[in-house]
């Protein structure tokens, strides 16, 4: 079968400015993840890697480049599903660690819960072993800015990705800051499961970027798939 790849690096309004930067961000993420699908790799390890990439890039807003809450913290969400078993992966609200998606990832792989969120996910990460993340390194001074100046304007640039692997398998990884001037502890669709991320193998794969209330209203990647 041949590979398929698709990603997104979120609805929100942009900054035109940063539109190049933002390309260039998603073609790495593509062709990191497109070079695993090729060699054989597993699809849930292509959508994992293509989210890692964005959450490393500052202009997206997950990992890295979080927008912050209205306390001015980077509380952030990601979860991961593979469509072949509906093994699943999510955690809300992490506040150090670099790579949510990873976690998420960590979680699925250790099959005792499927959900875990704030200190307990924060804890999660050290057990298995993640370096500690601190605030300043997650926090970039363009969401600072703009939490100075405090907007109130929406930004769900969300990242996810959906994967087909050679062997007929999906998965889809979806990672987030939530939208700026959150309240804290709001969690929003990306880590829940149905709404935010969803695979099924013999249906298809989605990943949801947008105002996550509403998003999860609807359910909306299983409606969808
Ligand atoms: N879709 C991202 C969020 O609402 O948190």
């Amino acid at each position: 079968m041949s590979p398929s790849l698709i990603l997104h690096g979120g609805a929100g309004a942009q900054d035109p400015t940063l539109r190049d930067v933002r390309l260039q961000g998603l073609r790495r993420a593509f062709d990191a993840a497109w070079t695993i699908l090729q060699h054989g790799g597993a699809a849930l390890d292509a959508a994992v890697r293509a989210v890692v990439e964005l959450e490393n890039e500052p202009v997206f807003n997950a990992g890295v480049g979080s927008c912050l809450t209205e306390d001015g913290d980077v509380e952030m969400d990601a979860s991961v599903m593979e469509g072949t078993t509906f093994r699943v992966g999510a955690v809300g609200a992490v506040r150090t660690v670099r790579n949510p998606v990873l976690l998420a990832k960590a979680l699925l792989e250790t099959e005792r819960h499927v959900f875990l969120v704030g200190d307990g996910a924060d804890r999660f990460a050290r057990t298995q072993g993640f370096p500690v993340a601190m605030r300043e390194e997650l926090r970039t001074e363009r969401q600072l800015q703009r939490w100075r100046v405090a907007q109130t304007k929406g930004e769900p640039g969300t990242v996810g990705a959906v994967a087909l692997d050679k062997t007929g398998h999906l998965a889809a990884a979806t990672s987030t800051g939530g939208i700026f001037n959150k309240q804290s502890g709001r969690i929003g669709d990306s880590p829940i499961i149905g709404a935010g991320t969803y695979a099924d193998d013999t249906l298809g794969a989605s990943s949801a970027t947008g105002q996550g209330e509403a998003i999860i209203r609807t359910m909306l990647t299983r409606t969808a798939v």
